[in-house]
């Protein structure tokens, strides 16, 4: 992963934990509604993909166990992973593209309701995302992959020649000679593996995209509402789709691209679809980036006008991320896939201990203040809900009275002790396990493997009971809490251990 040069070290800094009654007088701890629901408190667990669901989309036991551990804690919100709205294979992500995943996501949904007794609300993060391809081995790419164009023939010097011929020369090119005969998108097709683009509309799907996302979001949705979810997260971050519609290097052509009210336009009608399906009496909002932290990306202007849009169409919630784009990730090794968490954006997204100036806890929270003054300044009262590097009950209330959002995200540090929200509620808070912000969770996913922490998926391994890893080594879910028996945790210095 890329970290910034400066390479200053950060620990967690928790400062003072609330007493019982303290938590109870806070503002963490007080309620907020978001359109028809109301919060017990003003905490969310943001969506973490764990890689558990079955090779086919399906949510398994172990896509259970997992909720149903984080759902103990009892925070006022949860979002499911990212999940898929196409009923096209996708690996172990969930999906959400057919009935036939209603069972197994009806269940989810009991689970965690059961396992917190009602309190915490339960969302589901709805996703679409374009074709991405492993980096092929060279030779194979010339062989197979790369179609040859009157370019490669002309640089070959006969129009007429078999297609095998020019293959077989390409093949056999120097590098320099390859970066002049390919063009941008074959030479990045070769070096990262091939990469849709919205702003592919030469290919049909692609350009099809606005008439066929609505209708796939609103399906997804009205599932989502018949599984019992409280309500659902359009995914309009990071690297995906509707991301990259909202971009600012989308150059789209049609009414889809160029100009911020272009590139609004389809997550604005996939959110009228989606609402007009669901109803008013269901939360429907959406995750979008404050900033894209990437060259001729949009910025913290555009995402402003974006959530006043979205804010002014009903959305019920705006959570903002930042960062995680393809563009700028790191060259993948030769028959793996580009991952965009790995350059610059993504370090902007899950920043590590390892940090800049600024450091790594609360770098979204200014650009998250500046859009909620905006539309608090429109008389929009939309709840803004923040992420990144959140750990302490002083860091989440200071953002709620500073009036930088209404709701604190806790990703990685719910994921480090899914009981923070109940330590700290209980005047437990010494006995919170602090994330170190080692990203060892963030480099498990990017190997699609299943995500735990490094903090405990080593501890108790041996209890009865306890399920383990397909590698044997780790547990999948944290040991329980056990108030009368627990310490107080000292702060680990950050190791570098990978998994
Ligand atoms: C293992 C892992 C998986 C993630 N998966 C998703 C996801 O499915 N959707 C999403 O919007 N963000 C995803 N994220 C990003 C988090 O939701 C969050 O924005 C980020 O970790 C920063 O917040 P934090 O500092 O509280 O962890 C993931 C993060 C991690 C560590
Ligand atoms: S592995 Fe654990 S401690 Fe490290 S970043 Fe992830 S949640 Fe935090």
């Amino acid at each position: 992963m890329w970290r910034p040069p400066e390479r200053i070290p950060y620990t967690p800094s928790p400062g003072r934990w609330p007493s019982a009654a303290e938590a109870a007088a806070s503002r963490l701890f007080s309620p907020v509604r978001i359109g028809v629901l109301t919060l017990r408190q003003r905490t969310w667990v943001p969506a973490m993909v764990p890689w558990r669901g079955s090779a086919d989309g399906f949510v398994t036991e172990d896509v259970l166990d997992w909720y149903e551990r984080f759902a103990r804690g009892r925070p006022g919100a949860i979002v499911v992973e990212a999940t898929g709205i196409r009923d096209i294979p996708s690996g172990p992500l969930l999906r959400i593209g057919h009935d036939r995943f209603l069972p197994g996501l009806r269940e989810l949904a009991r689970v965690v309701r059961e396992a917190s007794e009602g309190e915490t609300r339960l969302l589901i993060q709805i996703i679409d995302f374009l074709t991405i391809r492993r980096r092929p081995d060279p030779l194979r790419y010339f062989r197979e992959f790369l179609a040859i164009t009157p370019r490669h023939r002309h640089a070959y010097g006969r129009q007429d020649a078999p297609e095998a011929d020019i293959r077989a020369w390409l093949a056999s090119r120097p590098r320099e000679q390859i970066c002049k005969i390919l063009d941008r998108r074959e030479l990045e097709s070769l070096d990262y593996g091939y990469r849709e683009r919205v702003t592919d509309t030469h290919l049909e799907p692609i350009l099809a995209l606005p008439s066929q996302l609505p209708a796939l979001f609103a399906d997804a949705a009205r599932r989502a509402r018949e599984c019992g979810f409280d309500g659902v997260e359009l995914h309009y971050a990071h690297a995906y789709t509707m991301a990259s519609f909202l971009s600012q290097r989308n150059e789209r052509a049609d009414d889809y691209g160029g100009e911020a009210p272009n590139r609004a336009r389809l997550p604005l009608e996939v959110f009228a679809q989606v609402r007009k399906t669901v109803g008013d009496d269901y939360v429907v909002g959406c995750r979008f980036l404050a900033e894209e932290c990437i060259d001729g990306g949009s910025t913290l202007d555009d995402a402003t006008y974006f959530a006043g849009a979205f804010a002014r169409a009903g959305m019920d919630f705006l959570s903002l991320s930042r960062g995680g784009k393809f563009d700028d990730a790191r060259q993948p090794k030769v028959g793996e896939a580009a991952y965009p968490y790995t350059g610059r954006s993504g370090y902007e997204c899950m920043p590590s201990y390892y940090s800049d100036a600024r450091g790594p806890f609360g770098r979204n929270l200014e650009a998250t203040a500046r859009i909620r003054a905006a539309l608090r300044g429109q008389q929009l009262s939309t709840p803004i809900v923040a992420a990144g590097g959140i750990h302490s009950f002083e860091q989440a209330e200071a953002l709620l009275a500073q009036d930088k959002a209404d709701i604190a995200g806790l990703a990685r540090q719910a994921l480090a002790d899914p009981d923070w929200f109940t330590k700290v509620a209980r005047g437990r808070g010494d006995e919170v396990r602090l994330c170190l912000y080692t990203n060892y969770c963030e480099v498990l996913d990017q190997r699609h493997r299943q995500v735990t922490c490094e903090l405990w998926d080593r501890e108790r391994l041996d209890e009865p009971g306890v399920k383990r890893s397909t590698d044997g080594k780790r547990r999948l879910t944290p040991p329980l809490w056990e108030p009368a028996h627990s310490h107080a945790q000292s702060i680990p210095s950050p190791s570098d251990r990978h998994p």
